[in-house]
């Protein structure tokens, strides 16, 4: 499939290929890793951020594409909505229809609570349906919720959430457990005993797999759950900005059906914003390995309504998205081919790094290679390395690669590549929204009265860097977390008068602050209109 350009290039890798898989590359120091990020990590690229002029996080630097759409105007004027025409009523209102918003909706239902998913797309239009390497927990008699903590603690520069991160690791095996009895068919050996794996990180094998599209098989079992209950999802309709009561406590949204625009007030004693990243947003001209409706909505609802975010200023970058073809340029290659063995390998078939450093550590290494070291693979949109995807069958025998990631094998095959044979070309895409609306254990924002979050949409439980598989677990975790915990509070809850009083109280601090702006928000969706950052 490759052309002649790649060819000298490519004839170094299957050189190399032998004594590249029977080495151990060394492992960087701690402050090789400083260095490295500093100079080479998108996080730490000052010109690309910009201060926010006003709102909660007033003085904080965010990216310059966040700091739009936060310090935009409200898709809507508080005097074209009737808020006594109320069109849903319930306990509780989740917005986001991914694995956060599912898991929340059944925890909340069992508990009793009249519950309602509100979701711009269809529900499981998520990133969570994109997930492809799996999902970690302690659950095996090496490990314990204590080792996994470390894990994650360290990979995240020791900035998570204490509490949050103890509450990630330790409903882990219940997580896992939940999933099972609901029918996720997780990778099980021949005696029915799960088979993990290491991510990147990790200390011991604790990523429980389905094949390589862990996400959307886990996501195909939380919808068909949703529908089993007979869950109330309103499709196709986005949360377009919050409602809050007289006391300035969440109670509810202002709706827009996506096709007619139709506006609709949802009434609620507690609402859940479970509405996924950030990818769509580009930042710094990335690709991005997320769904369609990745537009940080769920931030800018939060921040309008006085919520707070922590850890805004860091986004993940996975190492290796697609670079090429063009056609599923930023698409991700999961993290778990490099589990299984294959090497990321420069344009002179030499290992630069070990495969399993930290994701933030693993996008700064290649984007030096392909930069100032100038060892990068030209693809004609840019240049790249390669990941020696045949060493995993040299490793794992003949068969690895359809039974382990049959889904890359799949993608890379529609265009010709067979990566049994072949190695791929890969290079950092936007991948996860580290930072988020801030929340206490319970779910809740820490300073916006029955206002709940769950999965990416929140800050903090990861610290600036998150280990594989930590994302699937805490949309589960956090998840349920949201819907237990939202559904008791919404027992206790008296609604009183609905406003939207703060969408002009924000207006107001925009002005007093001097922006002007003609930026509304929430984005909904990407749009790609003269320019080619979706390709
Ligand atoms: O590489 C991957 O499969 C991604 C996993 C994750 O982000 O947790």
């Amino acid at each position: 499939m490759y052309s002649a350009e790649f060819q000298e290039s490519l004839k170094k890798v299957e050189a190399n290929r032998a004594a590249n898989t029977a080495m151990e590359p060394r492992r960087m120091t701690a402050q090789e890793k400083d260095d490295l990020l500093a100079a080479y990590h998108p996080d730490y690229k000052k010109s690309e951020f910009a201060e926010l002029k006003f709102g909660p996080n007033k003085g904080e630097s965010v990216p310059h594409e966040l700091v739009e759409i936060l310090q935009a105007h409200s898709r809507i004027k508080a005097s074209d909505i009737d808020l006594s025409d109320v069109k849903y009523d319930v306990d509780v209102l989740i917005i986001g229809g991914g694995g956060a918003g599912t898991s929340a909706a059944i925890e909340a239902h069992n508990a009793g609570a009249k519950t309602m998913i509100v979701t711009k797309l269809r529900m499981g239009d998520a990133n969570t349906m994109m997930a492809e390497g799996g999902i970690q927990a302690a659950d095996k008699e090496n490990d314990s919720p204590a080792q996994h903590f470390i894990d994650a603690f360290g990979g995240g520069h020791f900035m998570a959430k204490r509490e949050l991160l103890e509450k990630l690791v330790c409903d882990a095996p219940g997580a896992i457990k939940w999933l099972n009895e609901l029918g996720v068919e997780f990778d099980k050996d021949e005696t029915g005993r799960m088979i993990t794996t290491h991510g990147g990180g990790t200390s011991r094998k604790r990523m429980h797999a389905a094949k390589d599209y862990s996400g959307a098989e886990i996501m195909r079992t939380l919808r068909d759950e949703v529908i089993n209950l007979g869950i109330e999802v309103v499709d196709f309709t986005s949360a377009i900005e919050l409602i809050l009561d007289e006391n300035g406590h969440a109670a509810g949204a202002v709706l827009m059906n996506m096709e007619t625009k139709e506006l609709m007030v949802a009434r609620a004693k507690t609402v859940i914003i479970a509405t996924g990243g950030a990818g769509r947003m580009h930042y710094q001209g990335f690709p991005t390995s997320n769904h369609y409706g990745a537009t940080a909505d769920g931030l800018v609802l939060g921040y309008r309504a006085g919520a707070k975010l922590l850890y805004a200023h860091t986004l993940q970058y996975h190492p290796t998205g697609a670079a090429f073809p063009q056609q599923i340029f930023g698409a991700l290659v999961t993290e778990k081919v490099r589990s299984l063995g294959a090497k990321l390998v420069n344009v002179n078939g030499e290992v630069f790094m070990h495969p399993l450093e930290t994701r933030d550590v693993s996008a700064a290494s290649i984007i030096r290679e392909c930069s100032d070291r100038n060892n990068g693979v030209s693809t004609g949109s840019g240049k790249a390395v390669w990941l020696d995807t045949p060493m995993i069958e040299l490793i794992g025998g003949e068969g690895t690669i359809e039974k382990r990631i049959p889904a890359m094998m799949r993608m890379f095959g529609s265009y010709g590549i067979d990566i049994r044979k072949e190695p791929i070309l890969v290079y950092p895409t936007l991948h996860y929204q580290n930072g988020g609306l801030d929340i206490t254990p319970d779910g809740q924002t820490t300073n916006v009265e029955n206002l709940f979050v769950a999965g990416e949409a929140v800050g903090g439980i990861h610290g600036t860097n998150r280990l594989m598989g930590n994302s699937l677990l805490d949309v589960i975790v956090f998840g349920r977390n949201a819907g237990v915990h939202a559904a008791a509070k919404a027992k206790n809850v008296n609604v009183g008068k609905l406003t939207l009083d703060h969408i002009a109280k924000f207006d107001a601090e925009r002005e007093a602050a001097g922006v002007k702006t003609d930026a509304v928000s929430p984005k909904l969706l990407p749009d790609y209109r003269g320019n080619k950052q979706g390709m």
